[in-house]
């Protein structure tokens, strides 16, 4: 079927983090603002997920439920073969109702408190919290900018993976916010110098489906036998299908020591045992009938990107749009515009009365940036570029 991603669908009254006016109003000091923040899209879900969910839905029990079966797993490890070339054992996989919890209770589970872990800012900043609530020591390995282009430092990293308490690393790929798809000769360089330092490799990949045409995602747990086997490997259906309020992710653990000691963790120690009951059917219907919604929502993120890019060249010449290539989410220079982070911050919410992720809560390097979520109608799109265009140019 041919969707329309065009059509507006009223999110109010649903509860949603990104459009609850009680929440803006907690969460920004305003509610007066349109909301392209926090990373799910304004889209409808594809078709065979909302006729999965009314089914069940119409079965009227919604007692506990479990994910081991052959459906459940066989939908995850197809859409890793099919999708990804990575051929995986069903017994590799853990449900968790999130992979932030997930990466809190990996940090519990293979690092002490004191130790060290690596990640890459700016970065999706659950990290942060995740290693630092925990008690453990985070370390900044910044992201190299140039040209409004992002790499690895990696003479940087291998200076920190040599630290002897660092025991983990924590990789966002594709990276939120800055848009990169890592290429296997990067990863390659970051894999080489973990094994040599022993250094576990927490992979979270959650935007490895919301690739741009042109890039080629490699799962980092493909790249050879021994990154397999040091890698523990986040994933969800949740971006990919617009289904985040479902809860339902999954961490595949190929090596059985490390697969127990984390199984330990999440069942045992935290009791997470059973999962949404509409989130198992949720992402049985979506990775096994998804690709087509999938292949579509694709197309229609890269002509918002598109508009967006020509939007700011034509009409913000102060702002620089770093190119992405995954995800869809853009990451926005504004340096240029010569205001400090807090006055930024209040002129898009209270002047330009737009909702977005503020480039400092990132870390460092994030300073004097935007994220948008460009995830919605390109109506809704072209009001915020709008709205800021007619506040910076004075109409
Ligand atoms: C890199 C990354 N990891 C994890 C998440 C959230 O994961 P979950 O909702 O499964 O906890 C996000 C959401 O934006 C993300 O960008």
């Amino acid at each position: 079927m041919k969707y329309d991603f065009d059509r507006i669908i009223d999110r109010s009254g649903t509860n949603s983090v990104k459009w609850d006016k009680d929440f803006l109003k907690e969460h920004f000091k305003t509610d007066d603002v349109l909301p392209l923040w926090v990373a799910d899209m304004d889209f409808q879900c594809p078709q065979p997920v909302i006729d999965a969910l009314k089914k069940r839905a119409s079965q009227e029990i919604y007692g506990y439920s479990w994910y081991k079966t052959p459906t459940y797993l066989n939908a995850v490890s197809n859409w890793m073969k099919r999708r990804h070339g990575w051929e995986i054992d069903n017994e590799w996989i853990i449900f968790s109702p999130g992979i932030v919890p997930a990466i809190y209770m990996l940090v519990q589970t293979f690092t002490n408190v004191g130790e060290k872990v690596i990640v890459q800012p700016p970065v999706y900043y659950p990290f942060f919290s995740a290693i630092e609530n925990n008690g453990r020591v985070l370390l900044a390995n910044q992201l190299h900018y140039e040209n409004q282009r992002y790499t690895f430092d990696f003479d940087d990293f291998e200076v920190k993976a040599k630290d002897p308490l660092t025991k983990m690393f924590i990789l966002c790929s594709p990276h939120n916010p800055v848009g990169r798809v890592w290429t296997e000769k990067e990863l390659k360089k970051l894999g080489d110098i973990c094994l040599e330092n022993d250094i576990l490799i927490i992979s979270d990949e959650i935007h490895h489906d919301l690739i741009l045409s042109g890039y080629k995602h490699t799962l980092f747990s493909t790249i050879s036998k021994e990154f397999e086997n040091n890698t523990i490997m986040c994933t969800a259906p949740s971006k990919t299908f617009n289904i985040a309020g479902l809860k339902t992710s999954n961490i595949i653990i190929p090596d059985e020591k490390k697969r127990e000691s984390f199984s330990n963790t999440i069942s045992k120690r935290n009791s997470v045992m059973s999962p949404n009951a509409f989130g198992i059917v949720a992402l049985i219907a979506a990775y096994n009938e998804g690709e087509e919604w999938l292949d579509q929502v694709l197309k229609y993120i890269e002509a918002n990107f598109e508009f967006l890019k020509n939007f700011i060249k034509e009409n913000l010449p102060n702002i620089d749009f770093i190119d992405p290539e995954g995800t869809y989410l853009a990451w926005l220079d504004c340096n240029r515009l010569g205001m400090d982070d807090e006055k930024l911050s209040d002129f898009m919410l209270t002047k330009a009365k737009v909702a977005l992720d503020d480039g400092k809560i990132f870390g460092p390097g994030g300073e004097g940036f935007e994220r948008i979520n460009v995830g919605c109608p390109q109506s809704i799109l072209k009001e915020c570029m709008n709205r800021i265009f007619n506040v910076l140019c004075g109409t």
